[in-house]
C-alpha cells in the first residue's frame, strides 16, 4: 500500500512539526505547567499529555484506526472534566499481538509522569496476582482493599487488568461498585480513576468481521465500532471463563468503551518492524531486508487468503534480533 493512501499519514506529518515545536519550547518552559492548565488535572503524578499521545499513536500504532479514535475521544472527555460522573472504564479486545498492551503502556506513559513506575499505576495479571483458583475469596478481599487503599492515596489512579479472559470467573465482581457513579470512598473522588481491561475475548469475532469486510472489498478504515460491538459484547457475556462472568460489569453497562483491535496485515507487520528498528536506533538501509525476512517468517490466516498475521506483531521484536 502506498503511504499516501493512509489517512494517518497526514496526522503524522502534522505531529512531527508539532513535536519539533514542543521540544524547542520545552527547553525554555516548564513542560508540566503547560499540560496542567487546570490545577485539578495535576493530582499526584497525573500529567496528561494527550497531544503527545495522539501523535505517538498516529505514528507508531499499526493498523488500528478505531483504537486511535475511540481512546482519544474517551480520554479527552474524561481528562478535561475536573469532576467526572464516573471513572473511565475501557475494555480492550482483540487477537494476540494486535497492540492491546502496547496501547496501554503508551497511555500510562502519557498520563503519568513516571509512567509504568508511577506509584499510582497498578497492573494486575492473573498468573502473577491471582494464580490459584481455590483462593479466589482471598484475592477478592485483597483486590478490594488495594483499590480502596490506592484510591484513597490518589483519586487519579490507573488500574490495568491483563488477560481478563484468564481470570477466575467472578473475581472481578468486587470491582463492580468502583466502576459506577455512586460509590463513596472515604470522601475521595474515586470517580477520577481509570480502569483498563485487556482480553482476547471477541478476537475471533473481530477477525471475522475484518475478513468479511476485506472480502466485500470494503476499506478497513470504514469499519466502525457499531460493526463490531454487538459481537464483542456477546463474546464476553457468553463466556463462562471470562473474568467478567456474572460480575455484573457488562450487564450494568459499566464499561464506557469497548475498544476493538483489528487483525494485522502484512504492511502492518512491516510497520511494526520499522518501529522496532527505529527504537533500537538502527540504520534504515537494512529495513527493507529485515522487514521482508520477518514477514516471510510470519504465519498468516485464513489458509486461503493468507491475509492476517497469526500473532500480530507479537514476535516482531524477538525475531528482529535474529537478523542483526
Ligand atoms: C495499592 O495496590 C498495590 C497493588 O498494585 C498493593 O500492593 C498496595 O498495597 C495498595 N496500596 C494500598 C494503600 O492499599
Amino acid at each position: 500500500m502506498a503511504a499516501g493512501a493512509d489517512p494517518a499519514w497526514g496526522r503524522v506529518f502534522w505531529c512531527l512539526g508539532l513535536l519539533r515545536l514542543v521540544s524547542a519550547a520545552a527547553a525554555a518552559w516548564d513542560l508540566s505547567s503547560l499540560s496542567c492548565g487546570f490545577r485539578a488535572l495535576c493530582e499526584c503524578d497525573f500529567r496528561p499529555d494527550l497531544r503527545g499521545l495522539e501523535c505517538d499513536l498516529a505514528q507508531h500504532l499499526a493498523g488500528q484506526h478505531l483504537v486511535r479514535q475511540l481512546v482519544m475521544k474517551g480520554l479527552k472527555a474524561f481528562v478535561e472534566n475536573p469532576a467526572p460522573a464516573k471513572p473511565l472504564v475501557m475494555s480492550f479486545h482483540g487477537w494476540t499481538g494486535t497492540g492491546k498492551s502496547y496501547v496501554s503502556s503508551m497511555l500510562v506513559q502519557y498520563l503519568f509522569q513516571d509512567g509504568m513506575a508511577s506509584p499510582h499505576v497498578h497492573h494486575f495479571s492473573p498468573v502473577i496476582h491471582f494464580p490459584h483458583a481455590d483462593q479466589i475469596e482471598r484475592y477478592q478481599s485483597d483486590l478490594k482493599q488495594w483499590i480502596l487503599g490506592n484510591l484513597t492515596a490518589c483519586g487519579r489512579s490507573l488500574f490495568l487488568f491483563d488477560e481478563v479472559d484468564k481470570m477466575h470467573p467472578g473475581l472481578l465482581g468486587v470491582l463492580r461498585p468502583f466502576l459506577g457513579p455512586s460509590w463513596v470512598v472515604y470522601g475521595t473522588n474515586y470517580r477520577k480513576a481509570i480502569f483498563i481491561f485487556l482480553s482476547n475475548a471477541g478476537g475471533e469475532q473481530i477477525n471475522q468481521v475484518a475478513l468479511d469486510a476485506w472480502r466485500a472489498r470494503r476499506d478497513r478504515e470504514e469499519l466502525q465500532l457499531r460493526d463490531l460491538e454487538p459481537a464483542i459484547s456477546k463474546a464476553i457475556t457468553d463466556n463462562p471463563h471470562h473474568g467478567f462472568w456474572q460480575s455484573g460489569i457488562v450487564e450494568d453497562q459499566l464499561l464506557d468503551l469497548l475498544v476493538p483491535f483489528l487483525p494485522l496485515q502484512r504492511h502492518h507487520v512491516r510497520h511494526c518492524v520499522t518501529n522496532e528498528l527505529a527504537q533500537l536506533g538502527l540504520a534504515q538501509q537494512q529495513e527493507e531486508e529485515v522487514a521482508q525476512a520477518v514477514v516471510d517468517g510470519t504465519a498468516f490466516f485464513p489458509e486461503e487468503e493468507q491475509l492476517f498475521s497469526s500473532n500480530g506483531c507479537k514476535t516482531v521484536a524477538s525475531r528482529i534480533t535474529l537478523f542483526l
